[in-house]
């Protein structure tokens, strides 16, 4: 141990050091240093949020001899936290232990104020936790006959005196819980600071219960995700459909509905908001809290949700110019969304970018970052309305495209939503143009023992009913690999001679994807409007590439639940998206809630979007020419002119040979 009356100090891994007089706390060294310790009680042993570790040994390159007798020994407070379980076995409060003699201090990533978040889920980068809410605890002076001063003022000047905090303003209710906080806490209260700039939640004593709900509402379902704001964990998560598909399947139908009935819009507004609270109180259960310990929530959705959600009529967004009530982010209450959270929670809405690139696209990039990258980014939300955009840390450009519902199973003679039971897979034998498939629900393809077994299990007597989305992009697409359709998305007549599942249908013929009950076909038709919505998209994405002066992108990101499910192959050789090397070609899955999280959960992303936000150039598909040229050509499988080298060396595309016609009144049927 040192002789010196001082003792020297290390932190890790922050490298910083320095001297202090023995009896010194470490959190009071940390704050000297700068080092980043949490705290919400300021140093009274009661939140546990400061823990570190001493270090045991000698470190030449910090010359120093460490050891945690170079420590007070634990005292009462810190034996109370270790019993609570408030305290790992093995750390210490750095606000109880004070130096004997020279140590070196481990802070562990859960007590640093600013510690990143990690992501499991996705790549790209972590989130740094600091949230717009934090809590703060404090003892209030006793009011004074003498030295008159309301509650309010001497909690203020208490936050002043621990925490620095100046200039605060403070919501009426919490005034009116204020003078109840104080004397049930006796004196001692945890309040809740907004921007450090507004108190907008006070409780008697210690509390230490903060949260946050990140919600993306999509047209088909909501999610939620339940967030604890002083450590950024997501501590529930749930999901529903949106109650609003009732009054119509896509979004186009919900605003002429909202047109059509006087009450329309009103009772769209309702039933998202229910359906909000509904499933914040089922995070909320699954956490074991008080939906009231809500404080933070952030909303991401379409143009057309983002004004329902909002209560703004939609009907300016069915026709051109597209006209949003605005685009840029919003903070309301909550309570004037009818939210069921604490009744000071705000809600922050995310920024749109233009008519139909919204407030989820918004969230989409915060999770992408393509602005942190030289290499040109495309990135697609699928949907009856594709997102996207291109770009890179030069330039973004964002448009929107009308590919309709197809990909989502609609307008598909065996169509449907992607449910237990809808053919979600498909790989057609080039030779024998055998299907076999893979059906929501069960692991196994339809070629396996013990597939139907499976299926029986898992879906009972409902067993296959349709072919969802990815189902009918990988169906066509196979189609065309294994040469049942053409280029031209015809089908050929040759293949009706190679297989008895290519049945003649008046002028044309399907394809038996499945023989059971029902049986399911790929009928003509439904080759069509696969091929009008993936023209569309591709046509989008084609359109900012000439904008943007790129022939070729680096990277494709596909989100949404549909980008996660679709097999990025499939989807390149129907001729979805743009020819790019194949590995850099993925699902960034739920980015748009993960975007929503992210604005939970750390301030400053929010300048962030909407800086960015107001820099992305908006493409207007609807009324550049060369958009119908592109799409023309995006008609063919993969395209009628674009050349797919990339593609090429993963998979033998057939030749383009010319389009051969049915013969006329061929009429042959399986038997
Ligand atoms: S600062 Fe709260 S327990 Fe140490």
């Amino acid at each position: 141990m040192s002789e010196s009356p001082q003792a020297l100090v290390v932190f890790s891994p922050s490298g910083k050091r320095g001297r202090f007089a023995l009896g010194t706390s470490v959190l009071e060294a940390a704050r000297e240093l700068g080092v980043d310790i949490d705290s919400i009680c300021g140093g009274r042993a009661r939140c546990g949020r400061c823990q570190v570790e001493a270090v045991e040994g000698s470190f030449a390159k910090e010359n120093i001899v460490s050891g945690g007798d170079h420590l007070t020994p634990m005292g009462e407070a810190e034996q109370y936290c270790l019993q609570r379980g408030r305290l790992q076995p093995g750390n210490r409060l750095s606000c109880q232990a004070q130096l004997l003699g020279d140590v070196r201090i481990d802070v562990p990533a859960t007590s640093q104020v600013h510690h990143q978040v990690v992501r499991k889920d996705y790549e790209v980068h972590d989130i740094e936790l600091d949230p717009v809410v934090h809590l703060y605890f404090v003892e209030v002076e006793e009011p004074d006959m003498h030295r008159q001063a309301g509650d309010l003022q001497r909690l203020e000047r208490a936050l002043e005196k621990e925490w620095g905090l100046t200039g605060l303003s403070c919501d009426l209710r919490v005034l009116q819980d204020l003078q109840p906080a104080l004397r049930t806490g006796r004196w001692s209260a945890t309040v809740a600071i907004r921007n450090r700039q507004q108190i907008i939640a006070v409780w008697p004593g210690f509390h230490d219960q903060a949260y946050g709900a990140a919600v993306d509402v999509g047209s088909t379902t909501i999610a939620v995700h339940l967030c604890d704001l002083t450590r950024g964990e997501v501590v529930g998560s749930a999901g529903s459909m949106n109650p609003q598909i009732r009054f119509g399947e896509d979004l186009m139908s919900r605003v002429s509905y909202a047109m059509l009935n006087p009450e329309g819009a009103a009772q769209m507004t309702r039933a998202v908001r229910q359906a909000i609270t509904e499933l914040i109180g089922r995070t909320a259960d699954q956490a074991g809290i008080d939906p009231a310990d809500v404080l933070e929530i952030t909303l991401v959705g379409n143009p057309v949700m983002h004004h329902l959600l909002l209560g703004i009529d939609p009907a300016p967004l069915g026709t051109a110019p597209f006209a949003l009530a605005t685009d840029h982010a919003l903070e309301v209450w909550a309570s004037e969304y009818d939210i069921e959270v604490h009744p000071n929670a705000r809600a922050y809405v995310l920024p749109c970018i233009a008519g139909h690139v919204g407030a989820d696209t918004a969230a989409v990039l915060l999770a992408e970052t393509p602005w942190d990258r030289d290499e040109v980014s495309l990135i697609i939300d699928v949907g009856t309305n594709a997102e996207i955009v291109l770009g890179n840390r030069e330039r973004l450009l964002a448009a929107s495209s009308p590919t309709g519902p197809a990909f989502e199973g609609a307008q598909i003679s065996s169509g449907q939503r992607a449910a237990p039971g809808a053919i979600e897979r498909v790989r057609i034998d080039r030779d024998t143009l055998e299907p076999r498939f893979r059906v929501i629900g069960g692991e196994r393809w339809s070629d396996d023992p013990g597939f139907a077994e499976e299926l029986t299990e898992a879906l009972g007597d409902q067993r296959i009913t349709g072919i969802c989305g990815s189902g009918i992009i990988e169906a066509v697409a196979s189609m065309y690999l294994a040469g049942i359709i053409q280029h031209d998305g015809s089908f050929n007549p040759a293949a009706a001679a190679r297989s008895p599942r290519v049945e003649a249908r008046d002028r044309s013929f399907a394809y038996l994807l499945h023989e059971g009950e029902p049986r399911i076909y790929i009928e003509q038709n439904d080759v069509r409007a696969i091929q009008l919505a993936k023209a569309a998209l591709y046509a989008g994405a084609r359109l900012l590439m000439d904008h943007m002066g790129v022939d070729r992108v680096d990277r494709i990101r596909l989100a949404g639940a549909f980008g996660s499910h679709i097999d990025v192959t499939y989807a390149m050789a129907l001729g979805m998206i743009p020819d790019c090397d194949l590995a850099q070609v993925s699902s960034a899955n739920n980015a748009a809630g993960t975007g929503a999280r992210i604005a939970l959960l750390n301030r400053a992303s929010r300048d962030e979007v909407e800086r960015r936000a107001r820099t992305i150039e908006k493409i207007e598909t609807a009324v550049d020419p060369n958009f119908q040229r592109h799409f023309v050509e995006a008609m063919g499988i993969p395209h009628s002119t674009q050349p797919n080298p990339e593609l090429s060396k993963v998979i033998d595309l057939p030749e383009k040979t010319k389009t051969q016609r049915a013969p006329r009144g061929r009429r042959r049927r399986r038997k």
